[in-house]
């Protein structure tokens, strides 16, 4: 049986290399995972951190690491072959019922597209899950921060994708200049009934929310994922509590109407 308290070793299959900062690894695991979950990496002596799945077949998943600090780092290093140890998966992940039938609009910032890329290959690949249409707005530091280039391509035969950048310092990017929020105005089939997703860092969320809503998106219809500092992933140590919630019991994805107080 599948003991989600306990480290299990597994091993590295893949690399991609992304950016110079942002690599995903693919694991040898079976693990069942609903999207949004995350899952705690451990390298024996450096330490462990909670990353998001983000993708998965039967018997493999694969985590997006960007290089922040000591474990980041660490997991950057490494190469296929190697073994790292994974707990989980843990969290909530998203509310597919809810988004059944809808139209989805999904507004994400940066390596927030480690989480969202599940939720998108689960609509696309699942006959049984139909959506009315799907809206992503995706924003990243400029185009050499771009991640999930190929998976982005083969989006966008099915739904509306628009890639923007912060700037382009090389002046070759033929796309859209500008930061996620600029674009909601845009999306054309925005409604009350809208299922809204916003992930990213703080700001943009706030920005993206208020925007939303001016457009007509229902409070309870929007979701949001919060990254917060963890140590148990299991609801046990407080590190991740903001007011009652625990990001990692409760969350990571909240209903807007959870967290309003925490983001306005
Ligand atoms: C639910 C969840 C899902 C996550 N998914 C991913 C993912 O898919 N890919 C990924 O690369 N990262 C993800 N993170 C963030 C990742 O856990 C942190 O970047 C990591 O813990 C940093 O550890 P470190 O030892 O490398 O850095 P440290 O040496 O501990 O810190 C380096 C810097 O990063 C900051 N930092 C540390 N932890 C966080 C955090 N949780 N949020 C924001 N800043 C932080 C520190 O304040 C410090 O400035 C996720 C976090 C959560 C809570
Ligand atoms: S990480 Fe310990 S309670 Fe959430």
């Amino acid at each position: 049986m599948n003991n989600i308290y306990l480290s299990k070793k597994t091993e590295v299959i893949g690399i991609r290399k992304h950016t110079p900062t942002e690599w995903s690894l693919s694991l040898s695991i079976q693990t069942e995972t609903v999207p949004g979950q995350f899952v705690m990496v451990s390298l024996p002596g450096v330490g462990e951190v909670p990353i998001s799945v983000s993708g998965y077949t039967a018997d493999s998943i694969e985590l997006t690491i960007r290089n922040v600090g000591e474990v980041t780092s660490h997991l950057c290093k490494i190469n296929p072959g190697d073994h790292l140890y994974i707990r989980g998966p843990y969290g909530n992940g998203f509310p597919l019922e809810e988004f059944a039938g809808r139209h989805l609009l999904l507004i994400v910032g940066g390596s927030a597209m480690a989480p969202v890329k599940p939720l998108i290959e689960y609509c696309l690949n699942n006959n049984n899950f139909q959506l009315e249409g799907m809206d992503i707005i995706a924003g990243f530091k400029s185009p050499r921060h771009i991640l999930f280039r190929d998976e982005i391509n083969h989006w966008k035969k099915k739904y509306n994708v628009r890639i923007t950048v912060d700037r382009d310092e090389d002046y070759a990017w033929m796309g859209s200049i500008g930061f996620v929020v600029d674009y909601i105005k845009e999306v054309q089939d925005i409604s009350e009934d809208t299922r809204a997703i916003i992930i990213g860092p703080p700001l943009m969320m706030t920005n993206s929310v208020r925007e939303l809503l001016r457009h007509g998106v229902k409070e309870e219809n929007t979701y949001l994922s919060f990254e917060r500092h963890m140590k148990c992933g299991t609801g046990k140590c407080g590190h991740c509590r903001i007011r009652d919630k625990y990001v990692c019991l409760d969350g990571p994805v909240f209903n807007y109407n959870e967290v309003k107080e925490l983001i306005d």
